[in-house]
């Protein structure tokens, strides 16, 4: 393992005395207050004046009508991909879930949590590749998915890393298709997109839509989610479902599985407190991808990149991809990794260990779900067609995997919106001096 504190190139740099992080929270003092009142006044369940809050807030901030709280982001992708289940095969029995034997098209550079709802409805994920431009899902191998695949008629998408889609290109497909669309903005809360003409929110693009208040994220409750949506009806069966599933009746009644998946008024009180934070965070977290794209401009690298024209992203993370001609040996097996440097090339997994070293944290891309032992038997869907078994014994070559490209040669930057000006230079120069 090298020794990076006592490598030459890495001279003159001392490890930052405080830890600068990939993307931590980030607390005023609203929070305290709001937490403090709940107390006060004893509301410390799943009601109260906070959750009431929040979900007035939010619907007008996202722009839809209705916002339910809930216990994270995850719960609120289940239940949208359950009522997208239910909308299209209709109720399933307590014990199934309502996607049992129908497949559904994914983001394939996502968190596995956009995706693991689709197995907990019993649902069979389809990944679908990744484009260069926004590295989200790409509309043309959406398109050769449904040639595989006509019968599809759910499609579950993610923004990664705080930069929305192509979703004008994904909706019409969807349109054309007669397939709904589950949009999962738990990273992109604040994001900008031009949908055919006009700016709207991410988390109002979709037919079911999710947000997240995890601690990483670009305001959160420490935890908490929420589904977004016009329809009154689907936030009221979402609200149903999220506490139980109980009936109008006296005593417990239930006629449909439940789930305890409701945010508490507590949560809700740091959300409260942050929401008027949202606008001041991302204009943080823009200037330190602003501030990478400079820095390091001058490096065989490039930004994670997005449409200046159709959208504004929220800028959750930072992440650079290497060019190909300057990546050094770099090689990955299930856990671990291994790296050899070469001059003026370096390796996801050489810079990591370096920012590590001098006490700064970045992180690997989201390993693409069509790569994770999960789902590794599971189809995935390139621009070329089937994007399994592609390489040949008798041929050379394989087929385009773009996400398997990016999770190889990219990786995300320290993105914290607390991080200094001078950290970052420092940041930088541990950069430069791993392509030394
Ligand atoms: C893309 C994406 N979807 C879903 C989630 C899940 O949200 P939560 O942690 O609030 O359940 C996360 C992160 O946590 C995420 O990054």
């Amino acid at each position: 393992m090298q020794d990076f504190l006592h490598d030459p190139r890495f001279s003159g740099i001392e490890p930052l005395k405080n830890k600068v992080w990939l993307s931590t929270p980030t607390m005023h003092s609203d929070e305290q207050k709001w937490v403090d009142e709940a107390i006060r006044t004893n509301w410390v369940s799943t009601v109260g004046a906070n959750i009431d809050h929040v979900e007035k807030a939010m619907a007008e901030l996202i722009g839809v009508r209705y916002a339910v709280g809930l216990s994270c982001g995850t719960a609120a992708i289940h239940l949208a991909t359950k009522l997208a289940g239910e909308k299209l095969y209709g109720q399933a029995k307590p014990n199934a879930g309502t996607l049992a034997g129908h497949r559904v098209f994914c983001s394939d550079m996502t968190f596995d949590a956009s995706v693991n709802p689709v197995a907990y409805e019993d649902g069979e994920a389809v990944f679908i590749d990744t484009e260069r431009e926004t590295w989200n899902m790409d509309p043309a191998a959406l398109e050769k998915a449904f040639e595989l695949y006509p019968d599809v008629k759910l499609v579950v998408l993610a923004h990664l890393y705080g930069t929305p889609g192509r979703m004008n290109e994904i909706k019409a497909i969807c349109e054309r298709h007669g397939a709904l669309i589950v949009e999962d903005a738990a990273e992109s809360l604040g994001a900008k997109y031009k949908l055919n003409g006009a700016w709207v929110e991410t988390g109002s693009i979709g037919d079911y839509n999710a947000i997240s208040f995890n601690g990483n994220k670009i305001i959160t409750g420490s935890s908490g989610g929420m589904f977004v949506t016009d329809s009154l009806q689907d936030a009221n069966k979402v609200r149903k479902w999220s506490t139980q599933s109980r009936e109008n009746a006296p005593w417990y009644q239930h006629e449909e599985i439940g789930y305890n998946y409701r945010m508490s008024n507590i949560i809700a009180g740091v959300v409260r407190g942050q929401i008027p934070y949202l606008p001041e965070h991302i204009a943080q977290k823009k200037a330190v991808w602003e501030r990478y794209e400079k820095g390091l401009a001058d490096l065989p690298v490039k930004m994670n990149p997005w449409n200046r024209e159709m959208s504004e992203p929220n800028f959750w993370l930072s992440c650079l991809i290497i060019d190909e001609d300057a990546m050094a040996p770099f090689v990955r097996g299930e856990k671990e990794e291994l790296w050899r440097h070469e001059s003026g090339k370096s390796s996801p997994g050489e810079i990591l260990r370096a920012l590590s070293a001098f006490n700064a944290e970045g992180r690997p891309i989201w390993k693409p779900m069509h790569m994770q032992p999960i789902y590794r038997m599971h189809p995935f869907v390139t621009v070329e067609g089937n994007g399994r078994a592609r390489s040949n014994a008798y041929i050379a070559g394989a087929g385009a995997d773009v996400g398997a490209d990016i999770f190889r040669r990219g990786l995300c930057l320290p993105s914290d919106n607390k991080m200094t000006a001078e950290n970052q230079d420092i940041v930088i120069e541990i950069i430069h001096r791993c392509f030394q």
